[in-house]
């Protein structure tokens, strides 16, 4: 049975630069206290055109991150058989941006799934990328996370408890089989579907006659929700958790653990989990201070910029973990 390592890493995100000064043109926020509840200090958000339309699709922002991931693994683009695309906010209702992807690459129709988990989306999709390597479904995968999270965002003081999280980006992996003894060891995926609406986002909803309405709209329901203080209660317990229950599964203790890529959620759960686990800072990978909140590329775009900042070598352990909407969460293992 292969081993499903991954070889090639790639992201890409926004140019524009949206710092904590800049949001206190539309709400009463400060600097201080985004950087004191966070640890963020900018973010990347799409430039709009005239009429509010992003001037790059997040399909298109996908694509430029898996360019450099098929680049830096040295494949042909027509060995990927397999894409997996996390995302909580596709450019289209449906179908799911994995398909936008095959044909931005032109990816001679390899299959194409979206993975909706939200901020664990890559975990998730890491996981069943290992998966399809195993049983033999799938030979060469291209995994992406990617989201825009700036044009559901609602930006007035009503909305700023989210408004100052959330950033734009995208991150790419190849995934591919290998009789090398490399790749993810293991996976852990949770959900805990009773916590659903603490951190949502209902609109636009199949429930509903037109899916959106001007009452959904006048409600600000289309806008997403969060119970913060809840989110990070339960984050912070099921990061520790999850990371626990992959070494165990994987046979590895946390002193052989190289480098942690945690979801990059809130630099005070990131720190909370790095205090109760032992790990110091050299072992927690931290870019949310020039990011934000990435939701399902959070975790590749880190991962990427770990590699090019060589605090990933060949042969290190590294564990993923992730928390989010749903409530879900889940961990991969990975010898690099
Ligand atoms: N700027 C200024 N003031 C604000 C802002 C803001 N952006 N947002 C909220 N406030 C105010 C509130 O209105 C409140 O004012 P009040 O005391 O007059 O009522 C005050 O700040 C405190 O609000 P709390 O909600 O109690 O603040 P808290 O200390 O809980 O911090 C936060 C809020 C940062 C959201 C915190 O709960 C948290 O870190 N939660 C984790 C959630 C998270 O990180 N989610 C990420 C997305 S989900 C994921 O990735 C897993």
């Amino acid at each position: 049975m292969s081993n499903a390592a991954i070889i090639g890493t790639g992201f890409h995100v926004p140019a524009r630069v949206v710092t904590n000064e800049d949001l206190t043109q539309w709400m009463d926020t400060s600097d201080e206290w985004i950087t004191e509840r966070s640890g963020i200090k900018e973010r990347r958000w799409h430039e709009l055109d005239d009429e509010g339309v992003v001037t790059q699709t997040g399909a298109e922002m996908g694509a430029a991150a898996a360019r450099m991931a098929i680049e830096e693994a040295g494949i042909d683009k027509d060995e990927v058989d397999l894409i997996l695309y996390a995302t909580l906010s596709p450019d289209v209702f449906f179908p799911g941006n994995g398909v936008f992807i095959e044909d931005l690459l032109d990816l001679n129709t390899a299959g194409a799934m979206d993975i909706r988990n939200q901020c664990t989306g890559f975990v998730y999709a890491l996981a069943a990328a290992d998966g399809f390597i195993r049983s033999g479904t799938a030979r060469t995968i291209l995994v992406i996370g990617q989201e825009i999270q700036s044009t559901g965002l609602n930006l007035t003081t009503e909305g700023r408890d989210l408004a100052v999280l959330f950033g734009d980006g995208a991150g790419a992996a190849i995934i591919q089989a290998t009789a090398e003894d490399r790749g993810v060891i293991a996976s852990v995926l949770h959900s805990q579907g009773r916590f659903a609406r603490e951190l949502l986002g209902e609109a636009p909803m199949s429930t509903h006659k037109g899916r959106i309405t001007a009452q959904i709209m006048a409600q600000g329901r289309h806008f997403p929700s969060m119970n913060g203080q809840m989110v990070f209660k339960h984050a912070t317990r099921r990061f520790c958790e999850s990371i626990k229950e992959v070494l165990e599964k994987g046979g590895a203790d946390i002193a052989d653990v190289d480098l942690v890529i945690p979801h990059q959620a809130n630099q005070r759960i990131t720190d909370a989990v790095g205090a109760r686990m032992g790990l110091g800072p050299e072992r927690v990978f931290s870019n949310i201070a020039k990011y934000g909140n990435t939701t399902a590329a959070s975790i590749p775009i880190a991962m990427a910029e770990a590699q090019r900042e060589g605090r990933l070598q060949r042969g290190d352990l590294l564990v993923t973990v992730a928390f989010g909407s749903g409530f879900t969460w889940g961990a991969n293992l990975i010898r690099w």
